[in-house]
């Protein structure tokens, strides 16, 4: 049988930095534990958009759709702030998730314990947190019509859209239950139905899926700018949260910051099955380009490297191979092995992008 197929998107900024490490790791488990990957590389973001004029050429598209998992880095960078919209490198990774139609998008905020005193809140709020953000990730006030800049008698006016359909809705709902039912049996939907109707919709919706097909899992409802605050205040109330693609963003990256750095979240990006079982899949940080370090080795790794992880989790079905990565991960940690970015007054051992990704690959090595 052909070995699984890898497409690797590294982006910008550093996005090839830290994609450099995961590369290793790909090869290390070729190597080591006879789990060979076809790996091909191509461009998106403001690289596509250097070599093309587009931040994604439709040959990419194309590969993307074939791949059993894609691998992205991170897209932008300031030199391409003031583009046209069409053709912004997030316009790239938007296009990717919306035609490979990935409405799931998992980012996990776990803390752990060698980082339980770098976070901005106090030890015994993170310590043991593991929370799973489901965002839903192709429509909602991202894609929602109409939408644009328009001129309304001697002004502009700005609009975007925010719709979802029942069944958008729906399929989100079911991946968060299941979910939960692996995990603490819990889901909190957060939205503002005291102020959007679609935000009424999506709490009506969620609550009948949960009372016909999940009524074993624990539902609760909150605004999502209640649930922000919840977040901060004891994040450890929460298993499961759904919500949509706005919220989403912005909870996660606040969640981010619970576990000490953004350069610690991964995610993945999951739509329905294809014809090999696997589901249509991207794995990319929640982080983006960075690009204030950009260049300079100082970028932290992990954030992709556990996206790899779920890779192997949840595209490859190699569930003890994740579990062995995510445990190198943890190792190295509590070695004291730090990135600039989970550098604090309990210090450390100061490493680079390069040097992070060897001690990983060390850790991986001793655990055989
Ligand atoms: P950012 O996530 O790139 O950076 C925010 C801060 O976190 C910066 O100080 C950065 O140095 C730090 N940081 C992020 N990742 C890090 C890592 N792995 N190691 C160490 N430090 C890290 O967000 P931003 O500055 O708001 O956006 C920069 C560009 O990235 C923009 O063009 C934005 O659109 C894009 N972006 C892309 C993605 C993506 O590709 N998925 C996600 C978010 C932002
Ligand atoms: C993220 C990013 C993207 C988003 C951008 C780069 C399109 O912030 O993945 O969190 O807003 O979804
Ligand atoms: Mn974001």
């Amino acid at each position: 049988m052909a070995n699984p197929s890898i497409l690797i998107l590294a982006g910008d900024g550093i996005g090839p930095e830290v994609m450099g490490e995961v590369k290793k790791i790909i090869a290390w488990y070729g190597d080591k534990r006879g789990l060979a990957f076809d790996v091909s590389e191509d461009l998106v973001g403001g690289c596509a958009y250097d070599a093309h004029g587009t931040p994604l050429t439709d040959a990419t598209m194309e590969k993307a759709q074939e791949v059993d998992a894609v691998l992205l880095g991170a897209v932008g960078g300031p030199q391409y702030d003031s583009l046209p919209f069409a053709v912004k490198p997030e316009r790239g990774l938007l296009r990717l998730r919306k035609e490979m139609d990935l409405y799931a998008n998992l980012r996990p905020a776990q803390c752990f314990d060698a980082l339980a005193d770098f976070s901005s809140l106090k030890k015994d709020v993170v310590a043991g947190l593991d929370i799973m953000i489901v965002r839903e990730l192709t429509s909602g006030v991202y894609f929602g019509e109409p939408r644009g800049v328009f001129t309304e008698g001697n002004e502009r006016v700005g609009i975007n859209t925010q719709r979802y359909t029942e069944s958008e809705i729906a399929r989100v709902a079911r991946s968060a239950f299941e979910l939960a039912r692996k995990r603490g049996n819990k889901v909190c939907s957060m939205e503002k139905a005291n102020v959007m109707e679609s935000g009424v919709l999506w709490r009506e919706v969620v609550q009948e899926i949960h009372d016909k097909e999940y009524p074993d899992v624990a539902l609760s409802h909150m605004y999502a700018d209640a649930g922000a605050m919840q977040l901060t205040r004891w994040p450890k109330q929460f298993d499961v949260i759904v919500t949509d693609n706005l919220f989403g963003d912005l909870l996660s990256d606040l969640a981010a910051m619970l576990t000490g750095s953004l350069g610690m979240l991964p995610s993945a990006s999951l739509g329905a099955p294809m014809a090999n079982g696997r589901p249509k899949a991207l794995y990319e940080p929640v982080h983006g380009s960075a690009p204030d370090i950009a260049g300079q080795g100082k970028a932290n790794p992990i954030a992709c490297i556990l996206s790899f992880a779920m890779a192997l989790r949840y595209s490859f079905n190699e569930l003890t191979e994740a579990d062995r990565l995510e445990k190198a991960v943890e190792k190295v940690l509590a070695d004291g092995l730090r990135t600039g970015d989970l550098m604090g007054p309990e210090g450390g051992t100061p490493v680079s992008t390069a040097a992070m990704g060897d001690a990983i690959i060390a850790a991986l090595d001793a655990s055989l």
